[in-house]
């Protein structure tokens, strides 16, 4: 009987199974609605009744428990890179032009597809079974969505096909969107219950993913479009297109409008069709991506800092309106830039309310002969800063005003603000300056930098003000009896405050130079000088500028500012200040050996036992860096078969072989 039931089980699983991939792969459904949901009562039922049968991924257990302790942060085996952009025709010839060159032929085939308005998403299966879902996050780690993604019918618990063919692992990237429609009923119905609504169908998915409770993810509609695998293991794919027919074997939605395509012509004509139909198509899209299809091609073009050599997301023309500028204010950044904005006459883009825009700097005020009281296009694309990107020259007012940014001062300390020689930005150069102060405390404070819970933006300008804090190793001194004589402060918050700094006074590395605010110094390369320092601020402080230069993925500028930083006997003191007053620097521990250390290797041709990638891999895991060109600080070239220019260029420079039959020792 016992085996009866479980047949059943597995009957009805296999049966709504087939009806996902029916209706979100092949678009092709077989059962209504009505027929679909009777199959999912009589399993629910059957399991009600045989609790003992039920399978972790059944079809029932897609909506889980609410995760109570918050989203958890992973990092991405492999970076979850951005693409760079194309805003025009010219654009797109250019990345053909570049690509060819790089590659040394006349033409490559490509895949374009649709770049989708949504959410970044990585799915990480081991054996065929779905473990964990990421969200993209800052490229390096995301956070963990798997409770929400499980409840999207579309993303199957299993994969498809022979369990046995399952690769060990495999990470599959995607963006989670939702429909126009599905947006659409949404808002309907949240406007009806006096919610507040959804401005975009972004947003709208962006926030369904992010609940604690999937039950109210599962309400929402949510569909996905897988594109990219980003690492796997015991997987051997050779080209995009290859790839995107595996995702849809293993039953992954793939978008049906990507194509492949073979030559210029081709890529232009398939961007500006998708214009065209942009406003048919049943979700937002904001552009095209092109991608070279073969990836030994990819692996020869490698990556620039953010995003591939072999991949641009051609942008459709950003939506824009007609507006005023009413005035133009200065705003001061935490290192003293000093950025004009625009107050514009409220206009709506795309559902938001927009009454600003950034002018960037002088130059561009200039250079689009923008003055206060001009009529003028607003532009908004996705996620960016509006801006002005140009002005209607016929309609200028008679009460027109030039704007020169020379005849202000700061607006927070009043003094006089310069413009550094090859920079189009004025600073204020006050050390003091408020504005600068209180941003570089914020900045320090902050989720991705110090980290210390309670201290947003008010706080830090009442500890400002009442002179409690003037630099941020202040912070480390502040006690219970100074919080709770303020205005607002109790003896919870008093108390909570002081636990929250001294919790973030055991950092890691990575953070700490980040919240230093070191200018050009973002969280990545923090966590490059964390290697090459391992996680010493001491040795940090006291490179050269050769030495820095000479640390791949920092350059010239990155470096200068370092120096500068350290130079600068106030910044000395308050890096001193803060670890005298406790903070301490827990040491990373890298899981990469060192046996490869230093050295930098290039790989060619093609190899039997190996893929390229899977090379590129072990050298790295190993210590060792893979980089795409032959130079004088290359220490050896892996050849593979049909080796090219790249072997003559090696001899050329005397750097060592090393072939397919070697390999496996010299990797051992
Ligand atoms: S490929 C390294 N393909 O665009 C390339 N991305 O700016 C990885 N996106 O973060 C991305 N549609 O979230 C790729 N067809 C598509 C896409 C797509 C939308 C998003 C993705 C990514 C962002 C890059």
């Amino acid at each position: 009987m016992e085996s009866k039931n479980k047949e059943k089980i597995n009957y009805l699983t296999d049966k709504i199974n087939q009806h996902n991939y029916a209706y979100y792969v092949l678009d092709e459904p077989h059962l209504s609605d009505a027929e679909y949901d009777q199959l999912f009562r009589q399993l629910e039922s059957l399991e009600k009744e045989h609790p003992e049968l039920i399978e972790i991924s059944s079809p029932t257990q897609r909506v889980g428990h609410p995760i109570k302790s918050g989203f958890q942060s992973h990092n991405h085996d492999t970076p979850m890179l951005s693409l760079s952009n194309a805003i025009n025709e010219q654009e797109i010839h250019d990345f053909n032009k570049r690509i060819n060159k790089w590659l040394s032929q006349d033409r490559t085939s490509y895949v374009a597809e649709p770049k989708i308005d949504g959410l970044g998403v990585s799915l990480i299966y081991k054996n065929g079974h779905l473990v964990r879902a990421l969200t993209r996050g800052d490229g390096y780690s995301g956070e963990d969505i798997t409770h929400n993604i499980k409840t999207i019918n579309a993303v199957p618990m299993i994969l498809r096909g022979n369990k046995d063919n399952h690769p060990e692992f495999i990470e599959i990237r995607g963006e989670i969107f939702m429909l126009k429609s599905d947006f659409k009923k949404l808002n309907q119905v949240r406007e009806h219950d006096d919610e507040k609504v959804f401005a975009n169908a972004r947003n709208a998915a962006a926030g369904s993913v992010r609940q604690l409770d999937p039950h109210i993810t599962a309400k929402r509609k949510l569909s996905i479009f897988c594109y990219e695998i980003g690492s796997s293991k015991g997987l051997d794919i050779n080209s995009h297109w290859d790839m995107l027919s595996y995702l849809r074997s293993i039953g992954l939605p793939v978008n049906p409008l990507a194509e492949k395509i073979d030559n210029i012509e081709e890529m232009v004509r398939y961007h500006q069709t998708l214009e065209n139909q942009r406003e048919n198509i049943g979700y937002e899209i904001d552009g095209s991506v092109i991608k070279v299809d073969d990836y030994l091609l990819r692996s020869d073009l490698g990556q620039r800092a953010r995003s591939p050599r072999w991949a641009i997301a051609a942008k459709f023309k950003s939506k824009d309106a007609e507006t005023q500028i009413l005035d133009i204010t200065l705003q001061v950044g935490r290192t003293g830039v000093i950025t004009p904005v625009a107050k514009i006459k409220e206009v709506e883009i795309s559902g938001a309310m927009i009454s600003s825009a950034t002018l960037h700097n002088q130059d561009e005020i200039d250079k689009k002969d923008i003055h206060i009281n001009d009529y003028a296009i607003v532009q908004r694309s996705g996620d960016v800063i509006p801006k002005i990107s140009n002005i209607i020259v016929e309609k200028r007012p008679k009460n027109a005003i030039r704007f020169n940014i020379s005849n202000y001062n700061c607006p927070s300390c009043h003094s006089v603000i310069t413009r550094l020689k090859g920079e189009a930005a004025y600073r204020c150069d006050n050390h003091n300056c408020k504005a600068k102060v209180q941003g570089a405390i914020e900045h320090f404070c902050s989720k991705n930098a110090m980290n210390i819970d309670g201290l947003g933006i008010q706080i830090v300008e009442q500890l400002m003000d009442s002179n409690l804090v003037k630099k941020i190793d202040d912070l480390f001194t502040l006690s219970y009896s100074d919080l709770v004589a303020l205005d607002r402060f109790q003896d919870k918050s008093a108390n909570n405050l002081v636990n929250a700094i001294n919790n973030a006074k055991h950092t890691t590395f990575p953070r700490f130079i980040f919240a230093l605010g070191i200018s050009s110094v973002g969280q990545h390369i923090s966590k490059i000088l964390d290697k090459h320092c391992q996680s010493s601020v001491e040795k940090l402080s006291i490179l050269s500028i050769e030495e820095l230069e000479s640390i791949d993925g920092i350059g010239l500028v990155v470096a200068q500012s370092i120096i500068e930083f350290f130079n600068s006997p106030s910044n000395r003191k308050i890096l001193n200040n803060c670890l005298i007053n406790g903070v301490t620097i827990e040491k990373t521990i890298f899981k990469n050996s060192s046996q490869f250390k230093d050295m930098v290797f290039v790989i060619t041709g093609s190899f039997k036992e190996y893929n390229r990638t899977e090379v590129k891999e072990i050298l790295e895991k190993k210590g060792g860096r893979v980089t795409s060109t032959i130079s004088s600080k290359t220490s050896f070239l892996i050849v593979g078969d049909n080796a090219g220019s790249k072997l003559e260029k090696a001899r050329a420079f005397n750097i060592k072989n090393i072939n397919e039959d070697q390999l496996e020792s010299f990797l051992s």
